[in-house]
């Protein structure tokens, strides 16, 4: 959740590390901090809010170092205080840390420290590693495997750390070194021309290096500017592998957009031309995929699959369900991941388990994939970002290829996992009952997607005046069915979480058990209305609705028809095949709450109390 980034080299560190923090802000924005080593001693800087205050902050230091690292924080142990904010340095002076997770049995080693004389000034777990750390540095420990003492130090500390951590330490004694380590929470070495560069996402570190190492959870490394080297928690020397970042800081910049959000709302014609590139059979009548790991034949035992995630990523997974259960006819479970991982499912064999997680880094995602792994389950991920932790320890998987998503909001990380979602439901429909004739209609839908996503966007200005419209209620109501009912959810979810306006998603004819009670002249409803069988259904509801005085916006497809006077606000989406209608549908319910949320002068892309990777529990 919480945003690293250190720095050892020639340059000027503190510049660099606050230029890293404002692209990493989207991971955490309680408050900021940042420290270098200069004149012998740490210089601190930390301010509650943005890293804009913090720049405020730093303008009256003189933070000239060459070596230094940063942190943007989501508070989790203690509240939103200078004080609490990080770096934090130990009482004695000696040790200065940044810390993304959290330490489980910080209380009984705080009182441990407190029996050594160290003394906290914060309410943080962060600040008692940060002594512990001190307390074996100053205990002077014979380094192993020709580790220097600082490394060792920070070594026999993680060893009575319980919980999870992404670290960077300094040392006073030692400069022009970082130490850094990680479990649970992501990090990345960038392997920069005379300088070395640590940071939680590679947006932080890609305008300086695309060269990077993604340290795996138990290793340390040791970064000078010209060298480093990682080790294992047991001492062992690690053969590091380097990889090269594909994507450019201007892929993570916001261009002539107000927000990230727009700008990825508008970006999805091409995130999902992106996303199906090359994924289609030469005969045009399924998908295919590079790197699932597992055989056809595999797949033809499978008699089950589980598909496990969290917010947004659970709607795609829960539109994926709809469409194999529809077009393979196999069984399709889906899971919160951060109850999967608790509940002790009983699983049958030849199930074969997804997670879907833009990120790679929700850590309730990850401990599912680990347990079902656990469980002797093969686990596959759809996932975004390239060598995240999920894609690695993932058995195979799917990249969805659209780019760094910076706006918390997920956008276009959604329908491309939607796309995905319907070309896997394509692909094992086609291995069973699914005809050619069906699988080439089926793909040259999903080829249009991208145009019927570009038409869909022309309806933004009518929807904007819509928000206006809608801005001043405090409830509303997302319903929809089938397919349509996770968007209605996901309709549900956008409007909270960047609109702070109250929303429930809810199978339209679930309402009238128990919703309905809400309904007034103040409380409107977005209907999601596709054509079809379902469509007198979905009217039936629509009435219920406007007969207590509900307003009524309606999503309709094209050729539907309305009894007159039904809704008092229409939005129009072009008529589309059931596996592309969901990615359609998922575009004016992304821009209605995105645009409530400038009405309601929201910040859109840092939403109270959010961060982008929810990667502490
Ligand atoms: O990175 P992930 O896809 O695993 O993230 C899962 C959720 O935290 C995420 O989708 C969250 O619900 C978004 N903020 C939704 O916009």
């Amino acid at each position: 959740m919480c945003g690293i980034v250190g720095y050892v080299g020639k340059q000027k560190a503190t510049p660099l590390i606050l230029e890293g923090l404002k692209r990493l802000e989207y991971r955490g924005y309680d408050s900021a901090g940042v420290v270098v080593l200069q004149g012998g001693k740490f210089d601190v800087a930390k301010k509650i809010g943005r890293v804009a205050n913090l720049e405020k902050e730093v303008a009256q230091h003189h933070l000239s170092g060459t070596y230094g690292m940063g942190h943007t924080r989501w508070a989790t142990h203690g509240g939103v205080t200078d004080a609490n904010a990080h770096p934090h340095v130990s009482s004695d002076g000696a040790i200065a840390l940044i810390h993304n997770g959290v330490i489980e049995n910080y209380a009984k080693i705080k009182k441990f420290l407190l029996t050594k004389g160290y003394s906290f000034k914060s309410e943080t777990d962060t600040e008692v590693l940060c002594n512990l750390i001190a307390y074996h540095y100053a205990k002077e420990p014979l380094a192993t495997n020709g580790d220097s003492r600082f490394v060792e130090s920070v070594r026999r500390t993680l060893r009575h750390a319980e919980g999870t951590y992404g670290i960077v330490v300094m040392a006073l004694d030692a400069p022009g070194e970082l130490v850094t380590a990680r479990k649970g929470s992501p990090l990345i070495l960038g392997l920069g021309d005379g300088e070395s560069l640590v940071a939680s996402d590679v947006s932080a570190i890609v305008s300086r290096t695309q060269s990077v190492v993604y340290l795996k959870d138990g290793e340390i490394a040791h970064l000078t500017p010209k060298n480093f080297s990682i080790t294992t928690l047991g001492s062992d020397a690690v053969e590091p592998v380097i990889d090269t970042v594909t994507w450019s800081i201007a892929d993570s910049e916001m261009g002539e957009h107000a927000h990230f959000m727009e700008k990825e709302i508008f970006e999805q014609p091409i995130a999902l031309e992106n996303a199906m590139r090359g994924r289609f059979s030469e005969d045009g009548s399924t998908a295919q995929f590079g790197g699932l790991n597992i055989s056809a034949g595999e797949f033809r035992t499978i008699e089950r699959f589980m598909f496990c995630a969290c917010g947004t990523a659970l709607h795609a997974c829960m539109v994926t369900e709809h469409l194999i259960e529809s077009f393979a006819r196999i069984p399709v479970e889906c899971d919160y991941a951060s109850e999967f991982r608790y509940r002790n499912a009983p699983l049958i064999p030849n199930t074969l388990f997804f997670v879907m997680s833009q990120s790679g880094e929700t850590i309730d995602t990850l401990a599912a994939m680990r347990e079902a792994k656990r469980k002797g389950f093969k686990v596959l991920a759809v996932n975004n970002v390239v060598g995240s932790t999920i894609a690695r320890e993932a058995d195979g998987g799917i990249y969805q290829h659209v780019g760094p998503e910076v706006g918390v909001a997920s956008t276009k990380a959604f329908t491309s996992q939607l796309l995905i979602g319907a070309m896997l439901a394509l692909y094992i429909g086609r291995m069973r009952d699914l005809s050619f004739g069906s699988g080439v209609r089926y793909v040259t839908a999903l080829k249009g997607a991208p145009d019927l996503v570009r038409k869909t966007l022309l309806q933004a200005p009518h929807i904007r005046e819509i928000a206006k419209r809608i801005a001043k209620y405090h409830d509303m109501l997302f319903l929809g069915r089938l397919s349509l009912f996770p968007i209605a959810l996901e309709g549900a979810l956008k409007m909270k979480e960047i609109s702070s306006l109250h929303a429930e998603g809810y199978p339209a004819a679930e309402m009238k058990h128990g919703p309905i009670a809400l309904i007034s002249d103040q409380c409107p409803s977005v209907f999601l209305v596709p054509s079809g069988e379902i469509v007198n259904k979905i009217i039936s509801s629509m009435q219920e609705i406007k007969s207590r005085k509900g307003p009524i916006i309606a999503i309709v497809s094209e050729g539907v028809e309305l009894p007159a006077g039904l809704a008092d606000e229409t939005i129009l989406i072009p008529e589309c095949h059931e596996a592309v209608l969901p990615i359609v549908a998922s575009i004016p319910v992304q821009l209605l709450s995105y645009y409530v949320a400038v009405e309601r002068k929201c910040d859109v892309d840092k939403p109270r109390n959010l961060a982008k990777s929810v990667t502490v529990e």
